[in-house]
């Protein structure tokens, strides 16, 4: 008994000792939750944020804000370093502890002058552009980034409670002068300068957040469907939100449902096999859902039926789409165009994610409406890959602790929607 009391405060002793030795004096204030906010490029219909990035005190306060690409599966946050200033700014050296978590794959040396992205003895990281889908190779380092805290009672829209500096925070600098790189951000939206990694790794953007000030171990995504007006919310750790309980998550696609008949396909494909193909995943750097072939064709041909069964006039197909339509004759509705829904089927067969004419369907001229859904072809690595458009106007949360995904139902049936007004 009195070993187990000893070994009781042994232990509690432990944990406030290590505590307290990494918090260090701007970690003493817990914020509730972290918000940034989303926009999306026009031309591309990548979704970014702006972040505040380097000494907190700079000489010129506003030469270190970023706008970076959202990718829910990038390993880390990684930039264009080039002109870098930060005095915060330290790179990781190699085989250190920091290293090893970042999972580093090589050492860096370079010949001077020391600044961002060229110093010696330091950790290689390989920063992954998801468009091109190539890997460089990138410095580790620390540095302050400032994010917005959001306290738990705002609504969406509230503007945001003071900004909190990260200390330690883990990022790639790639600086492509160094090793001759080119096309560094090709593909990326004009006037980005990298990558903003939601993966599911220690040093993800959220990893970071939440691990620094023990938040609950989520986040959650309100991707706007407008490039003109307003913005969409990224919160990490929490926030002004409400998910409805636990049965509302879901991991796998089951089955597919368009105006409530399923559509027939290889049930197989949508599980993992051993080697991680099939599947559904989510991407926010797809801007629209891309399908194996075999079931890209069931879900058009299906979708043709149930929109002639409602007299819907179909037109010819344009680019990457496989079934256009005439809007003139379609009825306008909160939700969209009244076109058939489409209902993605989760093990639990109540519980569905449906997606209305405003994600199902895309202008893509004047008169022409396209079902937004593409041809993966028929070796895809993963069979669905719901993609950005499919994800807008509602919340998506991720619950890391439980490797699950949660969602609202599309906010348009509450005539609101992911993009707001902010006042700064
Ligand atoms: C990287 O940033 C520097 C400094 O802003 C810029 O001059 C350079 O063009 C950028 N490189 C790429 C590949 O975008
Ligand atoms: C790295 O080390 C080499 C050899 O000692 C030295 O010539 C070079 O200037 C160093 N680079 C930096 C950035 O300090
Ligand atoms: C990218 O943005 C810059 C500055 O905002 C602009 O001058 C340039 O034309 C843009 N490039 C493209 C391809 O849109
Ligand atoms: C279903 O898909 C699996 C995995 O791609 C494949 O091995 C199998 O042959 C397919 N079955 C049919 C009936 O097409
Ligand atoms: C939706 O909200 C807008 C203003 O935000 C309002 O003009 C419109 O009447 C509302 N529509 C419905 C169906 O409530």
């Amino acid at each position: 008994m009195a070993v187990t009391t000893a070994l009781h405060l042994l232990f509690l002793f432990f944990i406030l000792f290590v505590s307290t030795s990494i918090s260090d004096a701007k970690l003493r204030v817990k914020p509730h939750a972290f918000h940034l906010s989303v926009r999306k490029d026009k031309a591309t219909l990548q979704y970014y944020v702006n972040l505040d990035m380097g000494d907190p005190v700079a000489r010129n306060p506003y030469v270190n804000f970023f706008d970076l690409v959202i990718d829910l599966g990038g390993r880390f946050l990684w930039f264009n370093c080039s002109g870098y200033d930060s005095t915060t700014y330290h790179p990781v050296r190699c085989g250190s502890k920091r290293c090893k978590i970042a999972k580093g794959t090589h050492c860096l040396n370079c010949n001077g002058p020391i600044k961002p992205g060229c110093t010696n003895n330091t950790c290689g990281v390989e920063p992954n552009n998801p468009i091109q889908q190539f890997v460089v190779s990138g410095d580790l380092a620390e540095d302050v980034i400032c994010v917005s805290e959001t306290d738990g009672f705002s609504s969406l829209s509230d503007i945001d409670v003071p900004d909190i500096d990260v200390p330690h925070f883990l990022l790639g600098c790639v600086d492509p002068n160094k090793f001759g790189v080119t096309g560094l951000l090709d593909g990326l939206a004009n006037g980005t300068r990298g990558i903003v990694g939601f993966g599911r790794t220690q040093i993800a953007f959220q990893t970071q957040l939440v691990s620094a000030f023990k938040l609950p171990n989520k986040f959650a995504l309100c991707l706007p469907s407008s490039t003109e007006t307003g913005f969409g919310d990224i919160f990490v750790g929490g926030g002004p939100y409400f998910m409805p309980p636990h049965e509302e998550y879901f991991i796998g696609v089951k089955s597919i449902k368009i105006d409530g008949k399923a559509i027939s396909l290889n049930s197989s494909l949508l599980s993992f096999d051993k080697h991680g193909n099939g599947g559904t995943r989510l991407s926010t750097v797809t801007p629209y859902t891309v399908l194996h072939t075999s079931i890209f064709k069931a879900l058009v041909d299906e979708f043709v039926k149930k929109a002639e069964a409602k007299k819907i006039k179909r037109v010819k197909p344009l680019g990457q789409f496989g079934a256009c339509f005439d809007p003139r004759n379609i009825a306008n509705t909160i939700t969209g165009p009244a076109v058939p829904k489409i209902d993605l089927v989760f093990q639990n067969e109540r519980t569905h994610y449906r997606i209305y004419g405003a994600n199902s369907m895309v202008k893509v001229k004047n008169n022409v409406i396209c079902l937004a859904f593409v041809d993966g072809g028929s070796e895809p690595k993963s069979s669905i890959v719901i993609g950005g458009h499919q994800l807008e106007d509602t919340l998506v949360e991720f619950d890391l602790a439980s490797s699950q995904f949660g969602f609202t139902p599309s906010l348009l049936l509450h005539n609101v929607s992911c993009s707001h007004f902010r006042v700064f």
